[in-house]
């Protein structure tokens, strides 16, 4: 067989031998003859593309890109790009087409959430943000809009507007922006809490196919699980922690794919959103390590951290300061995967580097670095961490994953094991 191929063919694999493929595919869930591409997304953080700028961005190893953030504002009729660089969101369409990757604009955030809840509380608000968001669209050309509302029916960042109506509402403004015929054509997604949105009861609902129906995914941000406002130092993206100590439970990948399921939305439609960062905190040295039977000193698990020592992060690390609530904060403590290399922590291959204590937490499947002299403890996800992930993904049926945020890694080390992981069926030398 191989005798009869024509020489081009071999000219052709050498040439397929240097792209790498976005194409991997997942059942529709409950449906054994229907298949759907799966995703590889992360979001693009309008305000670093100064660090990476659009033509850096890795596109042939993505299907969708999310520019962040267009913030509500307390008028209905608007959404502010302010500080996110509209200006480069141009280039980033085009080059996305040009790539074949998905371009979407994320509307919300942290701190743009506070307006959505006024914004679709009536028919009227509700018709004068669909035509927001699919004015949005068409200004841009965009593929889609990402909703990151956080949260529906739960307080964010301290100072949203919230109500017990919210998701009903929120469902409502969805089934309008569908009608729209802008809005039809649109991939439609949300960034959503390890819990199905809070209910008009105030628990998380129990259903939520409606908009299933509606929406082509959701990314469960399954970060910031544990960090500095607890008392310990936690995993801050754990793929599981039914293994963790019980008061040591926050919440996990695992635990967060079996609520939204429970409540009826499809694995096909759910993206594993995975953290390009983790949080340090400041631990003493008698909190850091314990002895192993074998009189071994390693880190321990859940040390006590001192609060008031917030170790500031690297250089895109939120310096203390007000927040748009008003509220004085301390420095956010935050380190992307390059940060931790850059300061030191991890070679460039991502190993610990000499006098930096490491650990790999089993349960979790997140790492930790230790540096003894200056007391920073960094909770964080590694290669490996990734790898363990994108083999959920694949064993749990699920679309894809989702990264904050595309410029948090390094020589794209964890995007590479997340796709490995997970199925994308990356062409090697042969
Ligand atoms: C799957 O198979 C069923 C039964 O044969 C058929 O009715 C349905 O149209 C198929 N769906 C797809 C997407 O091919
Ligand atoms: C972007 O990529 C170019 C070409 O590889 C490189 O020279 C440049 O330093 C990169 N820019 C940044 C900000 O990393
Ligand atoms: C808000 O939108 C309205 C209607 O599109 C426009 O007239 C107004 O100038 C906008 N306000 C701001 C602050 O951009
Ligand atoms: C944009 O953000 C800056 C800094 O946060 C703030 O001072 C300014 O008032 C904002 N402008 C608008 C139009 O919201
Ligand atoms: C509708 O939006 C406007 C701002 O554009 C806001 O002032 C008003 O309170 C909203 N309506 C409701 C019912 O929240
Ligand atoms: C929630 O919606 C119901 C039904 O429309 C309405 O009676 C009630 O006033 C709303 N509650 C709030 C807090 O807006
Ligand atoms: C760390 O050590 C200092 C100095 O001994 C002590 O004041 C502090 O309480 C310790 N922190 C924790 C979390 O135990
Ligand atoms: C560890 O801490 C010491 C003392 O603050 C500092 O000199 C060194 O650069 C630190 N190393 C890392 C990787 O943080
Ligand atoms: C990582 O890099 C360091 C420094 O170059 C090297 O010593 C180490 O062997 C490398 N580890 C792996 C697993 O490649």
């Amino acid at each position: 067989m191989w005798a009869f191929l024509p020489l081009s063919f071999f000219a052709i694999s050498a040439v397929r031998a240097t792209t790498i493929s976005a194409d991997a595919t997942i059942s529709v869930s409950g449906s054994t003859n229907a298949t759907v591409n799966m995703v590889a997304a992360a979001w693009y953080a309008g305000w670093h593309s100064e660090d990476l700028p659009v033509a850096n961005v890795s596109w042939e190893k993505y299907t969708h890109m999310t520019f962040s953030f267009a913030e509500t504002t307390p008028d209905v009729r608007n959404v502010s790009f302010n500080g996110s660089n509209p200006e480069v969101l141009p280039d980033f369409v085009a080059t996305a087409r040009k790539n074949n990757v998905k371009a979407l604009v994320s509307v919300g955030g942290w701190t743009g959430s506070r307006f959505f809840s006024s914004n679709v509380a009536s028919a009227e608000n509700r018709t004068a943000f669909v035509k927001t968001v699919t004015d949005l669209a068409t200004k841009y050309g965009l593929d889609g809009i990402d909703f990151d509302w956080e949260y529906p029916g739960n307080q964010g960042i301290g100072c949203n507007v919230i109500s017990p109506n919210d998701t009903t509402n929120f469902l409502a403004y969805l089934q309008e922006l569908r009608k729209d015929p802008v809005g039809s054509k649109l991939i439609l997604t949300a960034a959503v809490p390890i819990n199905p949105w809070k209910g008009p009861d105030g628990n998380p609902l129990t259903d939520v196919s409606e908009f299933s129906k509606l929406l082509d995914y959701v990314a469960i941000m399954n970060y910031d699980i544990s960090g500095p406002w607890l008392s310990y130092v936690g995993p801050n993206a754990p793929l599981e922690d039914s293994c963790a100590p019980s008061a040591n439970q926050q919440g996990s990948a695992t635990s967060a794919i079996k609520a939204w399921t429970t409540a009826k939305m499809p694995s096909h439609k759910i993206v594993l959103g995975v953290p390009a960062y983790g949080h340090s905190f400041n631990v003493n040295a008698s909190d850091a390590f314990e002895c192993t039977t074998d009189d071994i000193e390693v880190l321990a698990p859940f040390p006590p951290f001192n609060k008031a020592q917030q170790p500031i992060g690297d250089a895109w690390d939120d310096g203390a300061g007000v927040d748009k609530c008003g509220v004085q904060n301390g420095p956010g403590g935050n380190f992307d995967f390059w940060g931790l290399i850059d300061a030191g922590f991890l070679f460039a291959n991502g190993t610990a580097a000499p006098g930096i204590d490491y650990r790999f937490d089993e349960c979790s499947q997140t790492a930790y670095v230790y540096n003894e002299t200056s007391q920073v403890m960094v909770s964080f996800d590694d290669t490996r961490s990734f790898a363990a992930k994108g083999e959920f993904v694949a064993k749990n049926n699920l679309r894809g994953f989702a990264m904050w945020e595309a410029g948090g890694d390094s020589q794209d080390a964890l995007l590479d094991s997340i796709r490995k992981a997970s199925g994308f069926d990356d062409v090697e030398d042969c």
